[in-house]
């Protein structure tokens, strides 16, 4: 069997204690053959360890003539302009970290050199490749249009611990050196970063039970790190609670309920891998189903997704998907960015 050729871009904690544990359970399906990152002791470091190439840049990585899938692990504001290069250059198969883009020009910009290229592009949502997700949709379709049995309340709540303390279960971690912080952001800035940084995760989820978002009534950030949202959309409403920092046990819940429609999904928290979502469908007849349970989590199915869709299958979220997803995630941080700082002014 031959592998395929891996690059990362970004050699941080996502791509040290993420998506090298997925690699490792690929069973050589994939190698990776060169590391990049700006901090270049780092790069060096990461792919000391995986007999590797290190480079400073993209433009190193890709003179090497050696990827033919591409792991986006940079900061979000450099996804949309690496995925373009990348497409530009030929390679085969791109996974970028969430969010996709943080712009809708840089989102159609990415949805034209994607079609150009050809590339096979997969989003690191993990949660959108959860059996105990895809097992729910595959559950509820027989239902018919979701919007019959709304209005909605969707309700995700994320208490989670740092994510240093995940990020040390799933690896022995090469720590890059602590940057200086820059001016304190506003409270609009926190709560639009926690909703492309977390929230994000299950927004493609939301989106199928509360297709567009229209106002968000309630937005304050949480400390040490969180927000408190509450939004209405057509089809329903939204509450989203997050907080990190605590040792308490995760709790990664999405619960859409309407009066004859329950569905509830447990979430592993991210970085380790303990299997899927265990979901619980409640069905308008009264009728239960349980969901998930899987061993495989996100990031092995995000994975395995991208290696069919290179193999020829149809991807399971067109690229047109996947601008849709975040525009949902950017109306939502934008409003909420805005009721957030009118409520900072009093
Ligand atoms: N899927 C998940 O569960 C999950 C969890 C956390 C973060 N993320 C996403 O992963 C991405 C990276 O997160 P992180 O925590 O590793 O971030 P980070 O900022 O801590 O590390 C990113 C690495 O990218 C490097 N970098 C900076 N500029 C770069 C550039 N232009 N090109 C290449 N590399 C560059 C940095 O030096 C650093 O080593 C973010 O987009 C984030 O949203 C995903």
């Amino acid at each position: 069997m031959t592998s395929l050729r891996v690059g990362l871009i970004g050699a941080g904690p996502v791509a040290q204690a993420i998506h090298l544990p997925t690699v490792a359970r690929l069973d050589g399906r994939v190698r990776v053959t060169a590391v990049s990152d700006p901090n270049y002791e780092l790069a060096q470091a990461v792919a000391a360890r995986l007999d590797a190439r290190a480079c400073r840049d993209l433009a190193g990585l890709l003179a090497g003539d050696d990827i033919d899938i591409a792991v986006i692990g940079s900061p979000n504001a450099f996804h949309a302009t690496q995925i373009m290069a990348l497409a530009a250059a030929g390679v085969r198969g791109i996974l970028v970290e969430k969010p996709l883009a943080v712009s809708r020009d840089e989102a159609s910009q990415v949805r034209a050199a994607v079609a150009a290229s050809g590339a096979s592009l997969v989003v690191g949502a993990m949660h959108t490749y959860d059996a105990g997700w895809l097992q729910a949709l595959d559950a509820l379709r027989p239902l018919g249009d979701l919007a019959e049995y709304g209005p909605f309340h969707a309700r995700l709540v994320c208490h989670i611990p740092n994510n240093e303390y995940f990020e040390d279960m799933a690896s022995q971690l090469i720590r890059p050196g602590v940057g200086t912080s820059g001016a304190a952001p506003t409270p609009g800035e926190l709560v639009s970063g926690g909703v492309l940084g977390l929230a994000i995760h299950n927004l493609p989820h939301i989106r199928h039970f509360i297709p567009e978002i229209t106002d968000v009534a309630y937005a304050v950030p949480a400390q040490p790190w969180g927000y408190a949202i509450t939004a209405t959309g057509v089809g329903g409403t939204l509450e989203l609670l997050a907080r990190t920092g605590g040792t308490w046990r995760p709790d990664w819940t999405l619960g859409v309920y309407a009066e004859s429609l329950y569905i509830e999904l447990n979430f592993p928290p991210s970085y380790v891998h303990c299997g899927s979502a265990t979901t619980t469908i409640v069905f308008p007849d009264g009728s239960t189903q349980f969901c998930g349970g899987s061993l495989d989590n996100g990031y092995l199915d995000e994975w395995l997704e991208l290696l069919e869709i290179i193999d020829g299958k149809e991807p399971r979220y067109s690229v047109d998907t996947l601008v849709a997803d975040l525009d949902y995630a950017l109306r939502l941080a934008e409003l909420a960015a805005a009721t957030a700082d009118r409520e900072a002014c009093g």
